[in-house]
Order: structure tokens, then sequence, then C-alpha cells
């Protein structure tokens, strides 16, 4: 049976719901784009296009019984999608002011588009953030934020090109081989009106950037599976693997750096933060989970019979049980980098969302804990982004002046409704800190669900931001 939203069927509807996907050829990207959000069928709903690629999209639209219409035209008819392939233009641009008017031409586009668009059709935006000689622009972010006012932002897909060759820099440079696909929808939750947002994503404090030289080995884009997970660590519901850990620990430190995650979970950052010879501290709300991690940091440095196979270490390392929030001078010795993810507010207690189902089956924990201090409860996402915030402003009283961040986060999807979690975040932090290019870390071994099927496009999102800042 075909269905509505595109007459795909079940199977073919599937590939195209992952949320990151290998960047191959412009043709691919396009017909995977137009297929995916046009009735491939003659209708009078035409689809507006906007980019360097006109030719390639007459030929594609022509296949696939596409009517295309353009600038001139399109203000009259009725569009089934919108794409706006905004690449080639922002990668020439030269300054954010040069930014800024263009924007304006974009939304000015998009406020057109919107009059045009069916209820519950799709715009796509192609655009990437973009580094420069010494600041890093967010672009993406700041139209997504933007246009969120018009339209009901739905979701994003991360485009992860081949790496290219490392870059050798003073700077932290990972090579920007990815762009994002922004897709909007004109619904019953869109605002219609374009209402300028604030934010800090912007601004930068740096003056002075006397660093150590980067080794640039970080890839823009990394897939990583996580080792199989012990008996204790299964116990907690939300951990990030100990390589992912490793390759910014040996990116952003020097042997015998003081480490920090304010949120050790079970342990994962300091375990890694101590076989790659550096020291390791953190604090972690959860009694039961902070014992796990002390035992786990105590057998790497005094290994039991059960574990002599690991080097003795002759690291250092402190974990706390206790608030984040309370961090205080004197807790630790001045900190070199700090790696953390936080709960990902309180989408542990949906009892419908991923993971939740078979982790109960499985009679185990699905929450953090039932804590009011913990920030994994609490419902209102205004108040968990800004006690999220103080935690990271808080720790910085113990980072040393030109440190570096990584925060693991992605955005959220809750009930319909897409929350840009990491953006929001960096938003937030940018006026006590400094940002560096972000990182994704695709996930690869999840089976695809098909969200949506048959009448809207819901992904499944296997892509985590890792976020980096520098202390100023
Ligand atoms: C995403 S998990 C971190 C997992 C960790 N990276 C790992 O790999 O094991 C977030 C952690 O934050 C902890 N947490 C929540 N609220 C906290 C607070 N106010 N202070 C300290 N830890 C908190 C939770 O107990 C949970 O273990």
């Amino acid at each position: 049976m075909v269905n509505r939203f595109n007459r795909l069927t079940s199977k073919e509807w599937l590939p195209f719901q992952k949320s990151w996907f290998r960047y191959e050829s412009e043709e691919k990207l396009y017909v995977e784009n137009l297929r995916f959000f046009c009735k491939a069928e003659p209708t009078e709903e035409a689809v507006y296009y906007q980019g360097n690629h006109l030719d390639l999209v007459k030929e594609l639209a022509l296949g696939q019984d596409i009517q295309l219409v353009d600038k001139d035209s399109f203000t009259s008819q009725s569009l089934q999608f919108a794409l706006l392939d905004l690449r080639e233009d922002v990668y020439q641009l030269n300054s954010i002011d040069d930014y800024n008017s263009y924007r304006e031409t974009v939304l000015d586009i998009a406020e057109k588009i919107y009059n045009q668009l069916i209820h519950r059709r799709f715009l796509c935006i192609f655009i990437p953030n973009i580094q420069t000689a010494d600041r890093y622009y967010p672009y993406a972010w700041d139209l997504g934020l933007q246009l969120s006012s018009l339209f009901s932002l739905k979701d994003e897909k991360i485009a992860c090109m081949p790496e290219s060759i490392d870059v050798q820099d003073m700077y932290f440079q990972p090579p920007n081989q990815t762009f994002y696909a922004l897709y909007f929808r004109k619904d019953e939750n869109s605002g219609g009106q374009l209402v300028e947002r604030k934010h800090n994503l912007f601004q930068s404090h740096h003056k002075d950037l006397n660093v150590r030289k980067f080794q640039n080995k970080i890839p823009s884009w990394f897939i990583l599976k996580p080792a199989p997970r012990k008996k204790d660590e299964v116990l907690h519901p939300a951990k990030y693997p100990e390589d992912l850990v490793t390759m910014f620990v040996y990116e952003f430190t020097e042997e015998d750096a003081n480490i920090l995650d304010p949120m050790s979970g079970t342990g994962s950052t300091q375990v890694a933060s101590l076989k790659a010879g550096r020291n390791a501290y953190g604090t972690e709300l959860s009694d039961f989970f902070a014992e796990i991690a002390q035992k786990r940091c105590q057998n790497l440095v005094q290994p039991t019979q059960a574990d002599m196979f690991l080097p003795a270490n002759k690291q250092q390392f402190k974990l706390i049980n206790k608030d984040a929030r309370l961090i205080s001078v004197g807790d630790f010795p001045l900190i070199d980098y700090l790696i953390t993810s936080p709960p990902y507010w309180d989408m542990l207690n949906m009892k419908g969302a991923e993971n939740q189902a078979k982790r109960l089956e499985k009679g185990l924990q699905t929450n953090y804990s039932e804590s009011r201090d913990d920030l994994g409860n609490i419902a209102d996402y205004e108040s968990f982004i800004s006690d999220l915030v103080q935690v990271y402003i808080n720790v910085l009283d113990v980072m040393k002046s030109g440190s570096h961040l990584t925060i693991v986060v992605k955005n959220i999807k809750k009930k319909g409704r897409n929350y840009p979690f990491a953006w929001d975040l960096a938003d937030k932090l940018m006026t006590h800190l400094d940002l560096l290019p972000e990182v994704f870390w695709c996930q690869d071994d999840i089976n695809l669900a098909p969200y949506g099927y048959g009448n809207t496009f819901v992904s499944n999102t296997f892509h985590q931001y890792c976020l980096n800042f520098r202390k100023p």
C-alpha cells in the first residue's frame, strides 16, 4: 500500500530516516530529498528550488514528474516542497556583516515560501557552519533558530563528507566535512511570522589566542561503536564510549593533565583518562553510580586480581558523590580539560522513549534517580537548561584559563516537537566561553524505526553533538 505523504512503500521510506548520512554526490543528495518530500505523480503542486544546481534539479524533477518553479513564478503557485541550497553562498561570505545581510534575503524568501506552502509540507535548507581564521560561526544554528518563529523546526540531518587530510594548525580545527540539512514544516504549531530570535552565538571573547599547537586528529564526524558493557556498567542507562573520551583527551591535553567530569555516571571519563596517563576527577549525584565509578578507578590504580592485566597506574583520581552545582574551589586541583555528558532533559522519564521498553524488560533502571537534584528530573525545558548552564558556569571556577571543554549532547524531539538542546546550550554558554567547531559522534549500530510513516518526516536521531569550548 502506498502512503499519502510521498507514495513510498514502508521499505522505501526507511533509508531516509537516519539523522546523518554519508554524502556521496550532489545527485544523490537531491534525488533522495526530492523523492522523499514530493509526491512523484502529475500534480499542480509545485516545488521551489534555489541554489547552484538548477540544471541538475531540473533534470531530476523532469524524471520524477515534478513541476519546478523559480523566483519569478512561484508566488502564484501552491508548493508541496521547497529546497534552498545555501552552501556555496555561505562558503563565500567574508564576514558576519555579509552573513547578516545575506540572512535578510533568505528570511524574505522563506516568508514567501511559507505563504505558498501547503499545510504540513516541508522547507529544506542545506547550510554549513563556518570556521574562519580565528572564529567559528554557527550560521546553520542561527538560521534554524530564526526560522523557528515562522515554521516549525522539525528535524535535521547531518551530511558527512569523506574526511580530508589532517590540518596542521595552531587552533582546534576539524576539517569541516559536514553540513546541515534543516527541515521546517508549515503546520498547526508554526508561528507564521518572523520574530527575531536574539542569541549569543556570534559572540566571541578570545583576543589573545596564545594556545598550544593542536594535533588536529579529531575528524568532523566519526562512528564509534561502544565495546560491550560489563555487568555493573550496564546498570547505567546512558553512557558514552571510553574511546570517545580517549580521542578528545589526546587532542586537548598533555600527559599528567587534570581532567574533570562533573556528571561522571559510572566513570567512563575517569577510566579513559587514567588509562591515557592523565589524572581524573569528577562528581556524580547518584551514590549508586558514584560507587561503581569509584571501584572502576580503584581497580585501575591498584588492580584487583581479576583486573591484573591492566597496567598499574600512577595517576591520581578523586570522585565526589555530590551535586555538580555545588562544586567549589578546593574540591579539585586546577583542571586542564572537562569532558562530560548531561542528562538529555527528562527524556529518560518518557516511558515510550527509545530503549526504555528494552531496559524495563530486563529489569534495568530506566532513569538516573528519583532525586529532585537530578537534572534529568526537571520537566520544564527552560528550567532544565538554566540549571545545567549553572553547572558549567560554576565549574569554570576550578578550570584553568585557556582550558577546553567538550559537552556531548543531542537535539531532542519530544511529543512531536523539536527542541534544539545542543544549540540552546551553546547559546547560553557563549556569554562565558568561546565556541569551537562541533564534531559529530555518529551511531551506525541501531535499527531504524519507520517513525511518521505515511504522514510526515521524523528521523531516528543517531548523531550526537560534541560541543567544544575554550575558557577565555
Ligand atoms: C548522561 S549521564 C553521564 C554518563 C557518563 N558520561 C558515563 O559514561 O557513565 C548523566 C549523569 O548525570 C548525573 N546527574 C544528574 N544530575 C546531577 C547533578 N545535579 N549533579 C551531578 N550529577 C548529576 C546522573 O546521575 C547521570 O549519571
